[in-house]
């Protein structure tokens, strides 16, 4: 894995596994959606940039009232669920485009809102996906993120990290709120809101099935899981259902403007 980039590891991943992440129910539906669109509150008037769009689902959401999107992501097979989901709910103000997180394809300052849904921790560099959201945002624009977090705490942030990183080799790392919170402002931008109130809910076999795990790295994780001490079981909020697990996991939301 050490010799394979990040760009090219998300391409690989998600380039084999898209048709499983069009039908996931984590990335259809969740709260997040709506936070997001209550805070950045788009408007006929509005375009909007929606970077690692993935199977378009945050695309979807902001296109109901804004007046156009331009839906990024720098895998090409997830581009195309996206556009077959788009043609089948009969949304028409979408303009897909592949383009990488760091480097965007688009004048200074020519969108009002950006946003970004549970990707960052795929990305190479944070900081310069930071410094590209905000230069193609206006002076008035806003910033609207959703990412999987981590807590602070060294041996959860580490099982969690080897979970997710044995799960989904693309994965690089999540951030903890207080990294968010500095990586924003370092990019020029000013904080308005932030919440760890929202989680990813997910269910052990589904987020297996999604990611496309080989059976043997399933079995390990499966152990990990098993073998977990009381503290990640509360953390995370295991619930054993039918021999499956359930759990969840923290996500940042934030909302922030040009500085
Ligand atoms: C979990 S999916 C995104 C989910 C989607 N935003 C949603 O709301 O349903 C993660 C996406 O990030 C994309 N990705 C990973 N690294 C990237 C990068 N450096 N630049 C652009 N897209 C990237 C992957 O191709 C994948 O489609």
């Amino acid at each position: 894995m050490s010799d394979v980039k990040p760009q090219q590891a998300a391409q690989r991943q998600f380039g084999r596994q898209a048709s499983c992440y069009a039908a996931s129910r984590p990335h259809a539906t969740g709260s997040s959606l709506q936070v997001m669109v209550s805070w950045a509150r788009p408007a006929p008037a509005d375009r909007v940039l929606d970077v690692a769009t993935g199977t378009g689902f945050t695309a979807f959401a902001f296109a109901e009232s804004a007046g156009g999107v331009v839906a990024t992501d720098i895998t090409i097979n997830m581009l195309h669920e996206a556009q077959r989901l788009a043609a089948d709910r009969g949304i028409r103000n979408i303009r897909f485009l592949q383009a990488a997180a760091e480097a965007l394809p688009f004048r200074t300052a020519s969108f009002d809102i950006a946003t970004c849904r549970i990707a960052p921790h795929h990305f190479t560099s944070v900081p310069a996906f930071l410094r590209e959201m905000r230069r193609i945002l206006r002076p008035s624009g806003r910033l609207v993120l959703t990412d999987t977090s981590s807590p602070d705490d060294t041996d959860l942030y580490i099982w969690q990290h080897e979970v997710e990183r044995l799960r989904d080799p693309s994965h690089v790392r999540s951030y903890t709120p207080s990294e968010w919170r500095r990586l924003v402002g370092d990019a020029g931008f000013m904080l308005e809101e932030l919440t760890t109130s929202h989680r990813s809910e997910l269910v052990f076999s589904e987020w297996m099935r999604t990611a496309g795990s080989p059976p043997e790295v399933v079995d390990t994780l499966r152990r990990r899981f098993i073998e977990a001490s009381p503290e990640i079981r509360d953390a995370f909020r295991f619930r054993e259902v039918d021999g499956d697990f359930h759990f969840s996991l923290m996500l940042v939301i934030l909302l922030a403007r040009p500085a």
